[in-house]
């Protein structure tokens, strides 16, 4: 009996560190109930079911009320940290969003506008962002270009400095920027690490410290870290980014529980595969064009990835309720809970994928752009990833 109260104990205990299932994208059905309460009670129900016989059930019945009342303490608990947070009026908030010119960043900057944030957004490209900065202020979305590297540290500090003196304060730092290369862990060299921990993991830290001595200052901000899955499940073939993601991961997690007593909210954002169209800007490495294939189909197919729109919302909405962490996409949920209650089991599944699905290297040191490597796929290829080629032109890809 202890054993198996334990075993609920630690079943409620995970099952209420676990964040909510409210996805209304997977499969295009609607399921946006909370099922945390009626999850945690059932589950715990059905342990006691598998571990007593059916004809004894009356004489568990007062470790059913035991566990009916840990379950409803545990979900209280939850909903107490959460309900004491209070929610950020967005209106008028000056927001920076690293990577605003397309994808994400782009939808986010959408999202954070019709709320009346002011914008500025920053990339490389200077083309493109203006392109971003027209189509939002077509929508009366106040938004001002800032070409920067953020993977530069000075750029970043420079970046900060400039956002200051043109609109005057930062509420919100976003973190988005990113980059992708997908290939076998023989195609990349040490460069390939050292540019991914640059872009994803250096430049927030570089952005975030620059923005600190300002939010400090003032008891008050947001920041706001676009993570990954990835970053909490290292995927085969995506071995630099999930090692920057990682990274990010930490420190996002880190960084909540120290600034939180000075005023500054931060929010670790862990999406799922979402149809930004960004497979065409990804980069593909080894046997590029199956490389390109299985990421392609994965990344822009209903039930494997989410609209932007809807990440862009779990996300603004996250920001708004003060949230620490928010995870996007039911099959992202699925893979981190994985690992972490069954890692052994992950690992070996996994090596299976990498084995067995995958494609193997071929011995090519040559990098291909989706942009180059799509047109030569034709017929069923082109209508599964149809939904990523509106996403692309919807989001400025
Ligand atoms: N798409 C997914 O399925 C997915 C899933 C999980 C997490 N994420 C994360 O979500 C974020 C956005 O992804 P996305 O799909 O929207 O990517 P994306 O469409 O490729 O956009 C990336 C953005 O980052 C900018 N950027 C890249 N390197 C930069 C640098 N050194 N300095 C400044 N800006 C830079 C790009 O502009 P320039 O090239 O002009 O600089 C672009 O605006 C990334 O952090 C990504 O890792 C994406």
């Amino acid at each position: 009996m202890t054993q198996l109260l334990s075993q609920l104990s630690i079943g409620i205990a995970r099952w209420s560190l676990l964040p909510p299932i409210t996805d209304p994208n997977f499969f295009g059905v609607s399921c946006t109930k909370r099922l945390e309460p009626s999850a945690i009670f059932l589950s715990a129900l059905f342990m006691n079911l598998l571990t007593k016989k059916i004809s004894k059930i009356r004489a568990s019945l007062p470790w059913l009320a035991v566990t009916g009342i840990s379950a409803a303490a545990a979900v209280a608990a939850t909903k107490l940290v959460r309900g004491s947070r209070p929610t950020l009026d967005l209106r008028g908030k000056v927001a920076l969003i690293t990577g605003g010119s397309r994808g994400l960043g782009f939808a986010l900057a959408q999202e954070l506008g019709e709320q009346g944030c002011r914008l500025a957004l920053c990339a490389r490209n200077a083309a493109e962002l203006e392109e971003a900065c027209g189509r939002l202020r077509k929508k009366s979305i106040e938004a001002t270009p800032f070409t920067c590297d953020i993977s530069d540290k000075s750029d970043a500090e420079t970046l900060i400095n400039r956002v200051l003196d043109e609109l005057g304060a930062i509420d919100i730092l976003i973190n988005n920027a990113g980059h992708i290369t997908v290939g076998p862990l023989e195609a990349f060299d040490h460069s390939d690490f050292e540019r991914a921990m640059n872009v994803m993991f250096w430049g927030p830290l570089n952005l975030t410290f620059a923005v600190l001595p300002h939010m400090k200052s003032r008891r008050r901000g947001h920041i706001v870290n676009i993570t990954s899955v990835g970053g909490r499940v290292s995927i085969p073939h995506l071995l630099p980014y999930s090692c920057a993601k990682f990274a990010l991961v930490g420190f996002s997690t880190g960084l909540s529980t120290e600034l939180r007593s000075q005023g500054i909210h931060v929010l670790t954002a862990v999406p799922g595969l979402m149809r930004t169209g960004s497979y065409l800007n990804a980069e593909f490495k080894g046997d590029a064009r199956n490389e390109f294939a299985w990421f392609a189909l994965l990344g822009n197919l209903p039930g494997f990835s989410v609209a932007t729109r809807y990440a862009a919302r779990c996300i603004r909405t996250a920001l708004i309720q003060q949230k620490r962490v928010c995870t996007i996409s039911i099959p992202a949920k699925i893979l981190i809970a994985k690992e972490a209650l069954t890692p052994e089991i992950m690992r070996a599944t996994l090596q299976f994928v990498n084995r067995a699905i995958l494609p193997s290297y071929n011995g090519s040191s040559r990098t291909f752009t989706g942009k180059h490597l799509s047109p030569s796929f034709s017929g069923l290829f082109k209508g599964l990833t149809h939904l990523g080629k509106l996403a692309a032109r919807e989001f400025n890809e």
